[in-house]
């Protein structure tokens, strides 16, 4: 059987300097089963899902495509460095689901609702900041600072430490692009190879961490730290390693992501403003657009999976230790579940909701409540304000295969 073979180089940022790579993606969509990209490097081969019925599938089987043998990303990494970097996005249920149960009544839709004001709060101090400026690097003014702050409020990381979080999560990123990483940074003396991104800056949190939950082991407050380091697995309390790879995993997963959309919110708001003037007459479409703003950013690119026993997908034959990627940022343009794709609408009928959250099942995003809240309090309040762009300069995007962040963004008002 002829297989098809991805037409770009996915292993490489470069690909994804401009945005998600649409066109390639399109093509891949239209091959019949999974398309192929061969060894890159030291990098095995993989399979490519892009429709978003397959991508559907893969989410929901944990048994057959497991987040816990091999890497949840694209390259490999040695079962010791798998170890040092476990957080429970990388394991399968049953231990992923104990785990994920220590905190995640802290992100029900219902409790998240009670962040509310802090959110506006927050939102409406980055909004006066860009005002009185008449403009600026909308990244650094308001993507960065608003996810950053809500996330660190709900672990309880003091404020004067938010920016030095902000520096070590882009370092973070900075460890999927191709440019090598200064071994040493922060002081680290870890082999990167045992460090997440392969990153000093995964160090770094880590001995944050340890510290900030040494304070709270004293000094307990109503916090997620908190709740962390009292809580109870089987009877036993998480290791050191275990708190810092969570804290390491809520910190980046609730800050890139959502200043990722919020970024290119930015965009939308000057390059689609009917959308946009729909939802100041009728409130009732800020769900909508909230979520058309997270479907068209795809914040994540993907993640990746790995066959544990044989099966078909597709119609294409995987052999166990295949590694299957599941990009997110293709089944959200797959026209068999969203008519007209690249259009920005805030009437799409959402009867098949869209996989920037993922696909659904065990791993399905702890913060889609908490990120939909965050993004809908930005929106309303430029909304209020009405705040409309002169002018939105050229996007400069994070060098990254994995997140569509963008680095730099200027705006006048
Ligand atoms: C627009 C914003 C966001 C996007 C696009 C996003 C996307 C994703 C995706 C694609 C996954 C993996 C899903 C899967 O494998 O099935 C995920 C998992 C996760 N997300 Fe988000 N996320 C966002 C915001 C947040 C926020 C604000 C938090 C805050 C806590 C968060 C916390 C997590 C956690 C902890 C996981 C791992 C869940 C698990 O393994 O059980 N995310 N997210």
């Amino acid at each position: 059987m002829s297989v098809p073979v991805a037409p770009a180089n996915l292993h490489d940022a470069a690909v994804f300097s401009t945005g998600i790579p649409h066109d390639v993606f399109a093509e891949m969509r239209a091959n019949d089963g999974l398309t192929w990209s061969p060894a890159f490097g030291e990098t095995a081969g993989f399979w490519s899902v892009t429709r978003h019925h397959d991508l559907v599938t893969v989410s929901r089987d944990t048994t057959t495509y497991s987040s816990g043998v091999g890497h949840i990303q694209i390259y490999d990494i040695d079962e010791d460095a798998l170890d040092a970097r476990a957080s429970m996005i990388d394991m399968d249920p049953p231990v992923h689901t104990r785990l994920r149960r220590i905190i995640s009544s802290a992100f029900t839709p219902r409790h998240v609702q009670g962040y509310q004001p802090a959110i506006r709060a927050r939102v409406s101090a980055c909004l006066d900041v860009l005002e009185s400026a008449g403009g600026g690097n909308w990244v650094d003014v308001v993507a960065k600072p608003i996810p950053i702050g809500v996330i660190c409020d709900l672990m309880g990381v003091p404020e004067e430490d938010h920016d030095f979080l902000i520096g070590l999560t882009d370092h973070l990123v900075a460890g999927t692009g191709s440019e090598p990483l200064e071994p040493t940074a922060y002081g680290n003396t870890t082999d990167l190879r045992l460090l997440p991104f392969n990153s000093p800056a995964a160090w770094a949190m880590s001995e944050y961490a340890a510290n900030l939950a040494d304070r709270r082991r004293d000094e307990p407050a109503d916090d997620l730290i908190t709740k962390l380091i009292s809580a109870e697995i089987d009877g036993e309390r998480l290791s050191r390693d275990e708190f810092a790879n969570f804290f390491r995993l809520m910190i980046f997963a609730g800050n890139e992501t959502t200043r990722s959309s919020m970024a290119h919110l930015a965009m939308y708001l000057h390059d689609f403003p009917d959308a946009f003037a729909a939802v100041r007459s009728d409130r009732s479409l800020l769900g909508a657009i909230t979520d058309e703003v997270i479907r068209y950013s795809s914040a994540i690119l993907y993640f990746r999976r790995t066959v544990t026993t044989a099966t078909t997908l597709s119609g294409t034959p995987l052999a166990a230790g295949d590694k299957v990627v599941m990009w997110y940022s293709a089944a959200n343009f797959d026209d068999a579940e969203f008519p007209n794709p690249h259009e920005f609408r805030v009437d799409r009928p959402m009867t098949s909701p869209h996989v920037a959250f993922g696909g659904g099942g065990a791993h399905f995003c702890l913060g889609a409540s908490l990120a939909r809240l965050e993004i809908a309090e930005l929106i309303t309040e430029l909304l209020d304000r009405n705040v409309t762009f002169a002018s939105v300069g050229k996007p400069e995007f994070v060098e990254s295969n994995f997140v569509n962040g963008i680095e730099h963004l200027d705006v006048t008002l």
